[in-house]
């Protein structure tokens, strides 16, 4: 159990709403930035139970910077976090936020779940995630939900969006470039993680990929086998057998 699950088991104050899977997930990837000067955002902060976890899991020099659409949630203001109110549907307010926002070591959506939503967040704030941070979309479980816009495969589901980051990561090896070639994403992401009802991208400033060839040159000679040569050697052999 790690500490993330030892907090929400044991918490008494305000409410936190969390699926129990996401905080290995978490610890996976958050683990690294505890106990430093580490900024999180978090959209969704409901009852602001997950504002008091982040705070008890990243330490004293965590600055938690909350965001919800309902205006009471500027309740939980308190020194080290920071609520903003809005709708994160909304671009015009996701670019103000990236105005007064420092840059971001972790980001969490956990607001409204609709694919509006997490598209839009998506794309105004990935740009403001530092270089080695983290933007992690929870509970995508609602791209199959048709009530939040979703539906297996349909168009423009946060899912369905999310699979052009593959191609994405491996632009480095197009041989379309006019169809797809090396973007920001290519230069910023390190990896892209998915786990059920959660996406993890994890940035890392990236080179274009090398390779080469270590060992005796020798040996190159050794070819393995052509596939299916064992299975023709067999039936010559049954064949010599019957005659
Ligand atoms: C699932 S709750 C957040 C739970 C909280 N993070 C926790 O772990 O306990 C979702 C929150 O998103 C907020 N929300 C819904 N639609 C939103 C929107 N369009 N923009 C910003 N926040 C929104 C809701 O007001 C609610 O507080």
């Amino acid at each position: 159990m790690n500490d993330l699950e030892r907090f929400f088991n044991s918490h008494a104050g305000p409410l936190i709403h969390k699926w129990r899977h996401y905080f290995e997930i978490y610890d996976r990837h958050f683990a690294r930035f505890r106990g430093g000067s580490v900024n999180i955002v978090e959209f969704g902060v409901s009852q602001g139970g997950s504002i008091q976890m982040w705070k008890d899991y990243f330490g004293p020099g965590a600055k938690v910077f909350g965001v919800d659409i309902n205006p009471n949630c500027k309740r939980f203001e308190e020194p080290g976090v920071q609520i903003f109110i809005g709708d994160q549907a909304d671009r015009a307010f996701l670019r103000s936020l990236a105005t007064v926002l420092p840059p971001i070591d972790i980001l969490i959506d956990d607001g409204g779940h609709t694919m509006k939503q997490q598209i839009a967040t998506f794309e105004e704030l990935f740009a403001l995630v530092s270089p080695n941070g983290v933007y992690l979309c929870e509970d995508l479980h609602t791209s199959y939900w048709r009530e939040f816009g979703g539906g297996f495969r349909r168009r423009g589901t946060f899912i369905e969006y999310s699979k052009s980051f593959i191609d994405g990561l491996n632009a480095w090896h197009s041989r379309e470039p006019r169809r797809f070639g090396v973007s920001d994403f290519t230069r910023s992401v390190h990896s892209v993680h998915y786990y059920d009802s959660v996406i993890v991208v994890e940035k890392r400033p990236m080179a274009p990929p090398t390779h080469q060839r270590v060992g005796d040159a020798a040996f190159a000679d050794y070819a393995p086998p052509k596939p299916g040569l064992l299975a023709a050697i067999k039936r010559r052999l049954k064949r010599r057998g019957r005659g």
